[in-house]
């Protein structure tokens, strides 16, 4: 089924066309590696389609009730909050209603019977959505998805202000995670973390791809494509130039080099193995699989 659908949409600055005509379909549950070269348009992109950013022409149809959630490099956390508040601000919508219930608490101590049974209903059903939303149970969700990212460890009473990049990047990330939106929408979600907590995270993404969460994540290691993505959008010029498996993408290497693009260090190996006359699978993704490869290749 498709979520979205991105019709000829065009974008100028100061008079410079950043994006032309870039049209564009997500699935649900796809897990799209958005790639190109610097300044074509990836981050405007997202800005357009996530309504931070009016387009000058063009059309964007998100399907109903879709909901976005958004990290990039940028995403800033207010100083002077603990870990442990800025995550419950991913239940912000909940703990708003509670203080509105309790104002109408408040107001019951002194109204008259009209007044009273109308606040009765209105308490009534916040009631239920703070029940149904899991309301009374927010410190355990938090404690259980915090201790996946290994927040635990570093303390959720911590001042955010005394964090690592690193440790920001996994707050945010968290928070992102108890928000539970749809789509994850992901500009270089791992810039600025070490080797170690790229690939947890993009594992991460990867396991609740396969929970059937859709992502479009824009990346610049086409490895971590290869590895973690199913499909390829290209930008280029400021349009959305192809948009295919990985597998067909990474087959036109003259192409992503015209671009700048390097192919992924297996794919590239398997390449040049197949030029010294292996013929190896050149869908192949992981170093274990391609061991086996060779070595039927060798042996066979
Ligand atoms: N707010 C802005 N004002 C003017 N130019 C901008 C603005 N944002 C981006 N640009 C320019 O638009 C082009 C595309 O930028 P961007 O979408 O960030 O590309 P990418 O994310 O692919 O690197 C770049 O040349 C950039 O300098
Ligand atoms: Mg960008």
């Amino acid at each position: 089924m498709s979520i979205l659908n991105v019709e000829n949409v065009s974008h100028d600055f100061g008079g410079r066309t950043i994006l032309e005509n870039a049209s564009f379909r997500l699935l649900n549950g796809e897990h799209i590696g958005l790639v190109g070269a610097n300044g074509e348009g990836k981050s405007t992109f997202l800005n357009i389609i996530t309504g931070k950013l009016a387009p000058d022409s063009g059309k964007i149809e998100w399907c109903k009730r879709i909901t976005t959630g958004y990290l990039d490099q940028h995403t800033v956390l207010k100083p002077g909050q603990t870990i442990y508040e800025v995550l419950q601000d991913a239940f912000k919508y909940y703990y708003d209603l509670e203080q509105e219930m309790l104002s109408m608490y408040e107001q019951m101590a002194d109204c008259d019977d009209k007044t009273m049974n109308k606040l009765m209903e209105e308490v009534g059903e916040i009631q239920e959505i703070l029940d149904h939303g899991g309301f009374y149970t927010i410190d355990v969700k938090i404690k259980e998805v915090a201790g996946g990212l290994g927040l635990n460890d570093i303390g959720l009473d911590k001042p955010v202000d005394a964090l690592s990049g690193g440790q920001r990047s996994k707050v945010l990330l968290t928070k992102l995670l108890l928000e539970n939106p749809m789509i994850l929408i992901l500009d270089e979600p791992t810039a600025g973390l070490d080797p170690q907590g790229t690939s947890e995270m993009m594992s991460l993404f990867k396991k609740i791809n396969d929970l059937g969460k859709t992502i479009i994540l824009v990346t610049h290691d086409m490895n971590h494509v290869l590895q973690y993505c199913d499909e390829v959008v290209v930008m280029n010029h400021g349009r959305v130039e192809k948009h295919d498996s990985v597998t067909n993408i990474f087959k036109d290497s003259k192409y992503l080099n015209s671009l700048g693009i390097d192919l992924p260090i297996i794919t590239d190996f398997i390449l040049k193995l197949n030029n010294h006359g292996f013929n190896i699978d050149s869908s192949i993704n992981n170093i274990d699989q391609l061991i086996l490869a060779i070595g039927g290749e060798i042996n066979g």
